[in-house]
Order: structure tokens, then C-alpha cells, then sequence
């Protein structure tokens, strides 16, 4: 492709596009008005450099790049493994970094080690069902809920959940633990395959440098 075409990435809106965002500048990539919190603008350009971007909810960066609407898409890998898209993963941030943890009350500790069938609550099926079925093959009812997933147990929704941990104030605050973890989880950059191929040099250099950005401390 020429080298007027524009290089599109998707961000995840809020404080991760934050991060990716100050990653960039470091490399020298900067986009000013993107980062006025007062905006309601979605998509932002850097003429010179030949770059886009815009912002749009988490789960579906994927979907952006797996059309070829976005190039590069940056997210936090919870999201990857539950939308299962057809997107290459190709580098790792290093920041954004949280677990996927089944969570409970102490109690629910040993339903995880029998066959029973418990009910889990989540926001996160696929990844869920992956654990419980292929990892652990315990057959489960798992409950899709889209947020505040910690009620669940407490109010006898389901015996345990499967969410995120970050700091474990959550939990904490409400009386659960971590009971199992089913991965480490940091922010992702992914590459549409047929970008990947067309677009190859731009994006490699660009690797390169997030890489050795991330890696001299970011
Ligand atoms: C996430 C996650 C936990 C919490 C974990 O929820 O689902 O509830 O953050 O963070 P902590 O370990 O630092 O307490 P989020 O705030 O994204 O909102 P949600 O409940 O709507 O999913």
C-alpha cells in the first residue's frame, strides 16, 4: 500500500487509553487532542505521521481489528481471550496489569475441588467455560452478568465468580477471596493479519520501538 494510507489504531476509552497514549509520546508519537478529558471527540489524527486514532469500548477493540477498521488495536488480554477474534497478539505492555481470578467466599474453596455442579457468575463466559471445562473439567452453570460481579455471591446468585482482580479491595470490601487464579492478565497490542502483511515495515518499526520502550522500564 502507498504511503499515504493512514495507520488506524483502537484504544480502549478511559485509563488505559490514557497509558497507551503516554507509551506513544514516548516513542514520539504524540496526538494533542486526544488527551483533553473535555472532548467528545472519538477519533483524532496526526497528519504528519500518517496515524489514527479513536477510542471505543474494550471488548470491542477486537472486533475493530479483526475487520481491518483499526490496524492495531490496544487492550488489556481478558478481552482478547473472551471475544475471540481473528487478531494476532503481538506485544506485550507491561502495564494494565491484573489476574483473572476465580473468587468466592472462603467457603465455596472446597466446591472447586469436588465435581459439583456450582454455578459461576461472570462477565467473562468464554473464558470461564475454558477454565471450568478444558482446564479443570468440572462441568459448571455459568450466569452472565455485565458488572459489579462481587454481588453474586453475596446474594446467592452463584457460589463463586470469575473477574477480574487488581488491587483485591473489591473482594476485600465485600467479604471474598481469590479461590483460584486462571491468569495473569497486562494491555496487548494486536494486529489485523492482512495489516500485518501489507503493512509490515511501518508496523514492525513500530514494535520495535513500543518494545524497547516497555522494555527500559516504559
Ligand atoms: C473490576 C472488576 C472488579 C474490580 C477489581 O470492576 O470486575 O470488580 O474491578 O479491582 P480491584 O481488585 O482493584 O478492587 P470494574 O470497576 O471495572 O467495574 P464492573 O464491576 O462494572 O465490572
Amino acid at each position: 500500500m502507498g504511503k499515504d494510507r493512514y495507520l488506524t489504531f483502537a484504544l480502549c476509552k478511559g485509563r488505559l487509553a490514557n497509558q497507551t497514549l503516554g507509551l506513544f509520546e514516548k516513542i514520539g508519537i504524540s496526538c494533542q487532542e486526544i488527551s483533553d478529558p473535555g472532548t467528545r471527540k472519538l477519533i483524532f489524527v496526526n497528519e504528519e505521521l500518517k496515524l489514527r486514532f479513536f477510542l471505543a469500548k474494550g471488548p470491542d477493540v477486537p472486533t475493530y481489528v479483526e475487520y481491518g477498521a483499526a490496524d492495531i488495536g490496544i487492550v488489556v488480554r481478558d478481552i482478547i481471550m473472551e471475544e475471540q477474534r481473528k487478531v494476532y497478539e503481538v506485544l506485550d505492555l507491561g502495564f494494565g496489569k491484573c489476574r483473572m481470578c476465580v473468587c468466592g467466599p472462603e467457603s465455596a474453596r472446597d466446591l472447586l475441588n469436588s465435581q459439583e455442579r456450582i454455578r459461576v457468575a461472570t462477565k467473562y463466559p468464554n473464558i470461564a467455560k475454558e477454565y471450568f471445562y478444558d482446564q479443570k473439567n468440572q462441568t459448571v452453570e455459568i450466569i452472565k452478568l455485565n458488572g459489579s460481579i462481587e454481588l453474586a455471591p453475596i446474594v446467592g446468585l452463584s457460589e463463586v465468580i470469575v473477574d477480574i482482580v487488581e488491587t483485591g479491595s473489591t473482594l476485600r470490601e465485600n467479604g471474598l477471596v481469590v479461590l483460584e487464579e486462571v491468569c495473569p492478565l497486562s494491555a496487548r497490542v494486536t494486529v489485523n493479519p492482512v495489516s500485518m502483511r501489507m503493512e509490515n515495515e511501518r508496523i514492525t518499526k513500530l514494535l520495535q520501538d513500543l518494545s524497547a520502550c516497555v522494555s527500559a522500564g516504559g
